[in-house]
């Protein structure tokens, strides 16, 4: 019998169930809540209200398209944190319910680890050791990964992460949220014609904060003389900003590969979706002769896939929790 596993992932704003079939993705569904747009972030009450809504129909469809029936199931995967506590618990409570009911067992998953292992979904799989830069809305971590369940944060940032200097750039130049995709289609059309500062913080952490504040006082500075400077800057200002960002990314990265002596470098999280750190990577791993992974796009993006795959090889060394298991909003590494 193969091991069936059901995954669901809510740890923010996206509600996702996946099925994995002996390490093999069979369905991997995401629902994208809209609701926080006009908002610049994440509302916290919302997401959890909106997990509530759609993690019935979201686990249903990800069964359907697995082809699998629910007495196929060997365990229920679920994410057990770091994320908001009223997300995170809807999704834990879920697969509680249902693997009491089904009488299997259940595997924690932290999510930060999830999105490492969201590169054993597909071929080519990266060999160990490898080091992955995790850049999401709520992390920005450089990972030393030495096993599927073997890791270690070389570095991370102090303040704010990646995704949220693209998202708080957009809220000030008045962009929907989440504005990491916007900026980077914008960017595309624009050039770096405007320098921002790289931060200078320690060994291998990093710093977004004093960018959110000079982008602050740039655009400030310059709709006083030009009110309509956003507008008719709009690319330049998104060229500029995400170059800075992935400069800033890209340093720390190459100092990790000096510092341990690793080769092979591999990209995940949402910001991994991004067009310029994608191609920074391909034209920085062909310069210094590094082996290079960069993820299909549904799995840079919060999702239940990565959760599963991570389940699969915890599975496979026996890594259960107890029916009692409760979120964690701040699960250690
Ligand atoms: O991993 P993820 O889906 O959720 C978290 O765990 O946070 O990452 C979401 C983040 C958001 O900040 C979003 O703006 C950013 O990923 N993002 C991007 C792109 N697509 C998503 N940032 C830059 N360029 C993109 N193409
Ligand atoms: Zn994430």
């Amino acid at each position: 019998m193969p091991i069936n596993i059901l995954a669901i992932e809510s740890s923010c704003d996206d509600t996702a169930a996946a099925v994995i079939s002996d390490g093999k993705v069979l369905s991997n569904i995401v629902s994208v809540q809209t609701a926080h747009e006009l908002y610049g972030g994440v509302i916290p009450e919302l997401a959890s209200r909106e997990h509530q809504l759609h993690i019935v129909p979201v686990v249903d469809s990800a069964i359907k398209e697995s082809g699998i029936t629910l007495s196929d199931l060997s365990a229920i995967a679920f994410t057990r944190g770091p994320g908001l506590l009223g997300s995170l618990i809807v999704g834990v409570n879920f697969a509680k319910s249902l693997a009491l009911s089904l009488d299997i067992p259940m595997i924690d998953v932290h999510h930060m680890h999830a999105h490492v292992m969201a590169h054993f979904a597909e071929d080519p799989m990266p060999s160990f050791p490898f080091l992955c830069l995790t850049v999401s809305g709520g992390h920005t971590q450089i990972i030393k990964v030495t096993a599927h369940n073997e890791m270690e944060i070389l570095g991370q940032t102090i303040d704010d992460a990646a995704g949220e200097a693209f998202d708080k750039t957009g809220k000030m130049l008045g962009l929907p949220y989440p504005a990491g995709p916007l900026i980077d289609k914008y960017a595309k059309l624009g050039e770096h014609k405007f320098e921002f500062p790289i931060s200078k913080v320690g060994k291998l952490d990093f710093s977004f904060s004093g960018l959110k504040t000079a982008i602050l006082y740039f655009l400030r500075d310059n709709t006083k003389t030009n009110p309509t400077f956003i507008k008719e800057e709009l690319n330049h200002i998104c060229a500029s900003v995400q170059e800075t960002i992935i400069e800033t990314l890209m340093l720390k990265l190459i100092k990790a590969t000096e510092m341990t002596g690793i080769q092979s470098v591999a990209i995940a999280g949402g910001v991994s979706a991004n067009s310029g750190l994608r191609n920074r990577i391909e034209s920085e791993a062909k310069i210094r002769n590094w082996k290079h992974h960069i993820p299909a796009f549904q799995y840079c993006r919060d999702n239940a896939g990565m959760i599963g795959i991570t389940a699969h090889y915890k599975y496979l060394s026996g890594e259960f929790c107890g029916h009692d298991v409760t979120a964690e909003a701040r699960l250690g590494f």
